[in-house]
């Protein structure tokens, strides 16, 4: 694409704070290249909600399918239940646009502090299943408040949906390291886990190539945290993929600095970007939050737009960057706040930002 059209989130808290000078700064470096994005920018939040009971529009979601990519910031807000305004706007666009692979890649960084302190470089990809699951959305409560209450939620595991994760999954370790590690509970959840094994061995014999085991997800989370190089294409269900994504996250150093790619590879619908943390309302209004979660799922959008060249030069400053110590802020161990990590990156790109 020469010209992308990306729809711009950026959501409450944080999001705020770290989405516009993401897309400025990713703007001075496009347009140095030729390259002319068409942003919309979308005040869709908790503050829209609050005034007009909707977190997208009537019409949001068309609106949303005509672009190429949607940025996201973050969303979560402590004046509504997360239950709604999770539901309503981020769970909606990844279920809407079957965005069924939830890539997030986790990798060590240099300058920061890291809490693993003689741990081995890393570099590893969580793809989450991102549509089923534990998210299935399906449950019920009878009897609330009472003795007798009882409360189902119910996942989902189709073989349609199962058999896609994983092939993709193959197919990102087949153009990596050529390992792939599933992340099951087949010992205690007999049903899906069992199944989600049983399609991944299929799966595997189109892969003679790329190495294949499972292991529980109580054991990996362990063995990622002893030794997180050991892996590098981790293939996981909806919520186990999100609990080793945060945990990935604080091994690069703060759960601020991960990114994270919302994929339907199809390309026929938008994909979105986001980085994996949330609102965090404990820091929000004192321009602190580390700006790089962000700036890597800039990255991984570049990429998606078929922009390779200025993907691997934002991901190279953002690196470099954080290596002068310049874009390193206090949860990364430095002191650096939101707006002057993203001039040191822009500095290293040689495309100051205002
Ligand atoms: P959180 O990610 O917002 O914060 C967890 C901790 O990490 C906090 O101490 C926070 O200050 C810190 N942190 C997060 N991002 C940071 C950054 N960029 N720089 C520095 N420090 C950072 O998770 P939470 O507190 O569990 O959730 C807060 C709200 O965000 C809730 O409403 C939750 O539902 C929502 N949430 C949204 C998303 C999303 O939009 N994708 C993801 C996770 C949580
Ligand atoms: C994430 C978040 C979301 C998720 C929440 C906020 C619904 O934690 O993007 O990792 O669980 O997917
Ligand atoms: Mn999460």
């Amino acid at each position: 694409t020469t010209s992308p059209r990306i729809a711009v989130i950026a959501g409450d808290g944080i999001g705020r704070e770290v989405v516009p000078p993401v897309v400025e700064l990713v703007d001075t470096l496009l347009r140095h290249d030729g390259v002319t994005a068409r942003w919309t920018t979308l005040d869709w939040s908790t503050e829209r909600y609050l005034a007009t009971g909707e977190y997208i529009p009537p019409g949001g979601l068309e609106l949303l399918a005509g672009h190429d990519a949607i940025l996201l910031g973050a969303v979560g807000d402590p004046r509504v239940p997360d239950a709604v305004s999770l539901g309503d706007l981020l769970l909606r666009i990844r279920r809407h646009f079957d965005q069924f692979v939830n890539l997030r890649p986790l990798s060590s960084l240099p300058g920061v502090t890291m809490p693993l302190r003689d741990g081995a470089p890393f570099d590893l990809v969580v793809v989450r299943e991102n549509t089923e699951g534990e998210y299935a959305d399906i449950g019920g409560r009878v009897h609330a408040g009472r003795p007798q209450e009882v409360v189902v939620q119910t996942s989902v595991f189709t073989r349609a949906g199962v058999e896609r994760l994983l092939r993709f999954s193959f197919q990102l370790a087949a153009r990596r390291r050529g390992v792939v590690t599933s992340a099951t509970k087949s010992n205690a959840l007999r049903h899906s886990m069992v199944f989600w094994e049983e399609v991944a061995a299929d799966v595997a014999k189109d892969f003679p190539g790329v190495e294949y085991r499972h292991v529980h997800i109580d054991a990996l989370a362990a063995a990622l945290v002893r030794d997180p190089s050991r892996f590098d294409v981790i293939a996981s269900s909806n919520l186990f993929g999100d609990i080793l994504a945060d945990l990935g996250a604080v091994l690069m150093g703060s759960i601020g600095a991960a990114p994270s790619g919302n994929i339907n590879p199809d390309r026929s619908q938008p994909s979105m970007f986001e980085p994996v943390h949330g609102s965090a309302p404990d820091i929000v209004g004192r321009g602190i939050a580390s700006p790089v979660g962000q700036l890597l799922s800039a990255v991984l959008m570049l990429d998606h737009l078929g922009l390779a060249d200025q993907a691997r030069r934002l991901d190279g400053a953002v690196r470099a960057a954080l290596a002068s110590g310049d874009a390193v802020t206090p949860d990364l161990g430095g002191t650096a706040d939101t707006g002057g990590a993203c001039r040191a990156v822009a500095r290293v790109l040689g495309a100051p930002v205002p």
